[in-house]
């Protein structure tokens, strides 16, 4: 999964690219590159490292280009190098392609080229990309791309740059996101709407199989068939400010902290005003059609994934049904018991993500409704759903992800909330209390935010353990593994989490002086097992942090450190458990000096199998 920048226009092409790629770091960041028509050549500057390394590299160079395509890599096919970063050319310097997705057939295809007498530079996939345009260039790019769009098999965006054709770029789509942005004689084309924020608010979301051919003045879609494509103009709303720092020293801790905005904006016109009752009215389905759902599947990758966990929970707690859940690059391979009762919940921040995406047409395919749950407007999975609710988190830049997790819970409150209402499966006062303490999270979450100080002695003693360890039980194991995610995606410390009472079936044996655990007891009729488990690892000198429900004083007795959160709904406790431990795990990569919004080896979103 890569970023791809396109720009056609009177402007000067370089910095537009390179300010473009710098928005779209979160999609990878091993290496990057652009390609820009100058002196009647193509030109390709490429360098591994961050996007820094290139534009460090090309600060005191004058390019007097105005057009050009960039990109920014998040290695697949071949290491990180100089030579795998994109653009690719062909033989000759005629073609520079720059390309997000995998194509599935590279080998048999570079093998064909080499037997015509093309010769490859790079490990990658996409190097077939150009070594085709010059194989097949008959003088005219779109028919081209079209022509070798019918030879490739697999995923890609990609925006082109022909020398032959310096007047128009070209762009297509199959499987990995692709917007064009709408200019005043200039024209633009990137994998994600921050890269065309600056520039403009009038975009085309490309489809699967459109092509577009960008010049300064104008743009036009066709099909694969070559067959022109009237789009819809879609304006963006949000503003560019919103993906920036604001003031923050990191994304991640901005999109923390905007958390309690964004939790009052799930919500908002979800709940009638006599907050005794939901209202979805995305999902269409009719009570009839409710009522005959059988089972319930929720899928998923990462932290999206872990929403989903508590989804489970929740909405088998509420609604009554069986729900199973599945990571989404596992689910369809299992060949699931999913047929025209069930209902397929997807989750999805990026509304991109192959393997979801992959999971929701199986489901599709065999006559499931599929409801998706997803922030990204517009994105392939909200497109191809049944039914969409848009968590409306605003966008999330950083790659640990955070306010995406809390109102993706909230989403899957609002669906086991609705499904029991439509069903009768909860008393309309449980409901109703259920509700109340729903519209409160947010001011609860800015309570903890405004009162985590403690982390920070914990953090200062701890920052250099090797190992931690997240326990919890019910609702509160859930969220104990995305606090071992959250930090170790982001400051590299081996963390694991576990339901506490399996602990004494193998892990107690990693509990030794002074290893630290963070114990989860927010669940009332689990505490004294809870505790019990505490027990355990405090009696092999571990020492142990634990978050606990305000009021709830006999924990201290038993654990080093106390987090207290406010009191709430057991079964809303989720989204203020996890607030603590995305503190936690953000100051712990601060200490330890690590890059917290790009860590090593990740990006945001992963369109790629
Ligand atoms: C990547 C990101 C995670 C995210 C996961 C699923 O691994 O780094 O933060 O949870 O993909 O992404 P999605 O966009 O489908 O929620």
């Amino acid at each position: 999964m890569c970023g791809i920048v396109g720009y056609i226009g009177s402007g000067l092409a370089a910095p537009i690219l390179l300010d473009g790629l710098k928005k779209l770091e979160y999609r990878g960041y091993d290496s990057s590159g652009i390609a820009l028509l100058e002196d009647d050549r193509l030109k390709v500057y490429k360098k591994v490292g961050k996007l820094d390394a290139l534009r460090n590299e090309l600060a005191f160079r004058n390019f007097y280009a105005t057009s050009g395509v960039g990109h920014t890599r998040w290695a697949t096919h071949g290491r990180p190098s100089d030579e795998n970063a994109h653009p690719h050319v062909d033989c000759q310097g005629r073609f520079a392609v720059a390309h997000n997705g995998i194509i599935e057939n590279y080998l048999t295809l570079r093998e064909w080229l080499i037997s015509k007498g093309h010769k490859f530079r790079s490990e990658t996939d996409t190097e077939v990309l150009p070594h085709l345009l010059e194989e097949f260039y008959e003088g005219d790019l779109v028919e081209t791309v079209i022509q070798m769009t019918k030879k490739i098999e697999g995923s890609y965006a990609m925006v082109i740059l022909a020398l032959d054709e310096p007047n128009r770029i070209v762009a297509a789509r199959q499987d990995s996101p692709l917007v064009v942005g709408l200019g005043n004689g200039e024209n633009f084309v990137a994998s994600d709407i921050p890269a065309l924020l600056c520039h403009t608010r009038n975009t085309y979301i490309l489809e699967d199989g459109e092509i577009a051919d960008i010049t300064a003045g104008e743009v036009i879609v066709t099909d694969q068939y070559g067959r022109l494509v009237e789009k819809n103009i879609f304006e963006v709303k949000w503003e560019a400010s919103q993906a920036e720092k604001g003031g923050y020293d990191h994304f991640m801790l901005k999109e923390i902290h905007e958390q309690p905005r964004a939790l009052r904006d799930t919500l908002s016109g979800r709940i009638d005003p006599g907050e005794s009752e939901i209202v979805l009215s995305e999902i269409k389905m009719t009570p009839e059609e409710v009522k005959n759902i059988s089972k319930i599947f929720i899928t998923a990758c990462g932290t999206a994934y872990h929403a989903g966990l508590v989804g489970k929970n929740v909405i088998e707690k509420l609604v009554r049904l069986p729900v199973e859940i599945d990571i989404a690059s596992e689910f369809r391979y299992r060949d699931p018991l999913v047929d025209e009762s069930s209902l397929v919940i997807v989750v999805s921040q990026s509304g991109e993500t192959a393997d979801t995406l992959a999971a929701l047409r199986e489901s599709r395919r065999r006559g499931a409704k599929v409801i998706a749950v997803t922030n990204v407007v517009d994105s392939s999975i909200a497109r191809e759903a049944d039914y969409v609710l848009y968590t409306w988190a605003g966008p999330e830049i950083a790659v640990a992800s955070t306010k995406a997790y809390t109102t993706q819970l909230t989403c899957m409150y609002l669906i086991g909330l609705y499904l029991a209402q439509i069903r009768g499966t909860v008393p309309g006062t449980e409901r109703k209390a259920i509700i109340r303490e729903l519209k409160k999270l947010g001011d609860k979450v800015s309570v903890i935010l405004n009162n985590c100080a403690a982390i920070d002695s914990f953090v200062d003693t701890y920052k250099n353990a090797p190992n931690a360890f997240f326990i919890g039980r019910g609702l509160d194991q859930t969220v104990a593994m995305e606090g071992a995610l959250k930090l170790k995606e982001i400051s590299y410390i081996h963390a694991e989490s576990y339901a506490a009472g399996e602990l004494k079936h193998g892990t107690l044996a990693l509990i030794v002086e002074g290893v630290p655990v963070i114990a989860l007891a927010t669940q009332q009729d689990l505490f004294e097992k809870m505790v019990s488990n505490i027990k355990e690892v405090k009696a092999r000198d571990a020492t142990v942090m634990a978050v606990a429900m305000a009021g709830i004083e006999e924990i201290e007795k038993v654990v080093d450190h106390v987090l207290h959160i406010p009191n709430t709904h057991p079964l809303l406790a989720p989204v203020l458990t996890v607030v603590p431990l995305q503190i936690l795990a953000y100051r712990m990569a601060v200490a330890r000096g690590c890059d917290v919004d790009q860590p090593r080896n990740l990006a945001k979103s992963v369109t790629v199998e």
